[in-house]
């Protein structure tokens, strides 16, 4: 989709659909509305059929000459509560009302108030219009009657309005809804090798540098964790490295990892068949990072920026890992794998302990990597847990504004100790409790004392939820936390 700022007020010209904001108790029709559509929405109020509920949508016909052909008005709640979320949203309702009208084109007036900030408001409008219209049709025959897809948009957002607000919006939408495709290609049309091809492709588009390295050089590598996820399966493990050097040369990157499983069927420690199908999604940490990685080259951001994605399949054959088994990994400490549906750890161990030696900044790891994350913050929220505080909330500064918001679990050290093996320097399950934290405990043991951060995004990255800029599957989460975490880095 393509966003304009508009450099006049809308409300005096010709437009398909024009959608503001109403706030609870708002009375007085936008200035320079034509007079039948300000008496219209007066009378809808008046009938109480726009008393700026949340959701709320009243639409009105004009005659598209000197106003909008159609006015939708759009319920925000009170204005005291109205943050950043609801404005993405009231941008989402926009575009699914000019859907229903089968419109391509939609104008949107910003709502204004005290109580946020205007550069981030425009954003977040950016941002609910350009991820409302994402459609993943790729797989189904073109119906008779196909959908309209809505391809522009013009926002009015007062006259000192930045188009830098609308373009990082734009970036990190645009990076979410890449993720959101990634995601949804099932697992037999997104292997470790389709992955790193649409990676490569990204890269070229985006100005990034990649490489990718396959079975020979990660075995040089010595990561034998990621390569023993993969013994089961027929498909080659990759590990693809994004470098994004908007920085000074020799800066200390922040790196950025991604979990991506591109189907895990537990191995051995088969899962049951109700819900596997759901398992395509386990690349949705590797997807994330790979839209991030495109919004902050397209922002060409300032700052030094390193994308690892360790991929593979988790599945059985006479190859495959055993519960049991004890592996080498790169940082050179040997696992006990007692459960191989807990593989998520064992490929980011050998990630992890790669970035460790890029000499980063910080790292911030996201994977859909514990069921028990669901139980603890069900779909709300992602945990975050890390080493160092001061990344924690970051992070959760990061959240608030992106609206994917991520809660902090504790990291103690007595938690390492269900992780002890008698065989080998650690097993990969802590046993029932604290599930979410021992897979984090896991973690930590492989990034050595570098600043690092993970987010368990189980719960979060997709859903059956439809949101007004969100459709059921793929969320795309955390694509634009990632990205707004590094905006705030590079200052
Ligand atoms: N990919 C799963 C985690 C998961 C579960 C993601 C539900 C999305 C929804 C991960 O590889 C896994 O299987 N984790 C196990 C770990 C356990 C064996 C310690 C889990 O959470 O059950
Ligand atoms: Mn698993
Ligand atoms: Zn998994």
């Amino acid at each position: 989709m393509n966003v304009q700022l508009l450099g006049s007020a809308p409300f005096g010209e010709s437009a398909d659909l024009l959608a503001i904001a109403w706030t609870e108790g708002a009375s007085d029709p936008p200035e320079g509305l034509p007079d039948a559509l300000a008496e219209a929405l007066s009378g809808a109020v008046a009938a109480g059929d726009l008393r700026g509920k949340t959701g709320e949508q009243v639409l009105l016909y004009g005659s598209g000459e000197d106003g909008p052909r159609r006015l939708l008005a759009v319920g925000v709640g009170p204005e005291a509560e109205l943050d950043l979320e609801a404005v993405r949203r009231f941008g989402g309702r926009a575009v699914r009302a000019a859907e229903s009208a089968r419109v391509t084109h939609v104008t949107v007036a910003v709502p204004a108030t005290d109580s946020i900030d205007p550069e981030l408001a425009l954003q977040a409008v950016s941002e609910g219009l350009v991820m409302a219209a994402w459609r993943f049709t790729e797989l189904k025959a073109a119906g008779d009657d196909p959908p309209v897809q809505v391809d522009r948009a013009s926002v009015w957002a007062g006259p000192a309005a930045s188009t830098s607000a609308v373009a990082a919006g734009v970036a990190g939408a645009r990076g979410e809804n890449l993720a959101r495709e990634l995601q949804t290609y099932p697992g037999n049309r997104m292997t470790p090798t389709i992955l790193a091809g649409r990676a490569s492709q990204m890269a070229e588009r985006a100005g990034l540098e990649i490489d990718v390295w396959g079975r020979d050089r990660l075995l040089a590598e010595k990561m034998h964790a990621l390569l023993s996820v993969s013994h089961g399966s027929v498909e080659e493990p990759k590990l693809i490295v994004l470098t994004h050097s908007g920085g000074q040369a020799g800066d200390p990157p922040v790196v950025l990892v991604g979990k991506g499983l591109t189907f895990d069927a537990g191995g051995y420690s088969l899962k049951p068949p109700a819900g596997m199908e759901d398992m395509k999604y386990d690349m949705s940490g590797g997807a994330a990072v790979i839209g991030a990685m495109q919004a902050i080259a397209e922002m060409g951001l300032p700052i030094n920026v390193v994308g690892v994605v360790p991929s593979s399949e988790n599945l059985i054959s006479g190859a495959a890992t055993k519960p049991g088994d004890v592996i080498d990994s790169r940082a050179g400490k040997s696992i006990e794998v007692i459960n191989t549906d807990a593989e998520g750890r064992l490929i980011l161990a050998d990630a992890l302990a790669y970035a460790a030696t890029l000499d980063p900044a910080a790292v911030v790891d996201c994977a859909t990597l514990t069921g028990a994350v669901v139980i603890g913050l069900g779909h709300h929220a992602m945990a975050v847990l890390g080493n160092n505080d001061g990344l924690v909330d970051e992070l959760k500064s990061a959240g608030e504004t992106s609206g994917e918001r991520v809660w902090p679990l504790p990291l103690w050290k007595e938690y390492r100790k269900q992780l002890d093996s008698e065989v080998a320097d650690l097993k990969n399950v802590g046993g029932r409790p604290a599930g979410t934290i021992t897979a984090a405990a896991f973690l930590k043991e492989f990034v050595g004392d570098v600043t690092w951060a993970h987010l368990d995004i189980a719960g979060t990255a997709y859903g059956d939820e439809p949101a007004p800029y969100r459709r059921k599957g793929a969320y795309g989460v955390p694509t634009r936390l990632l990205f707004e975490w590094v905006r705030g880095r590079a200052g």
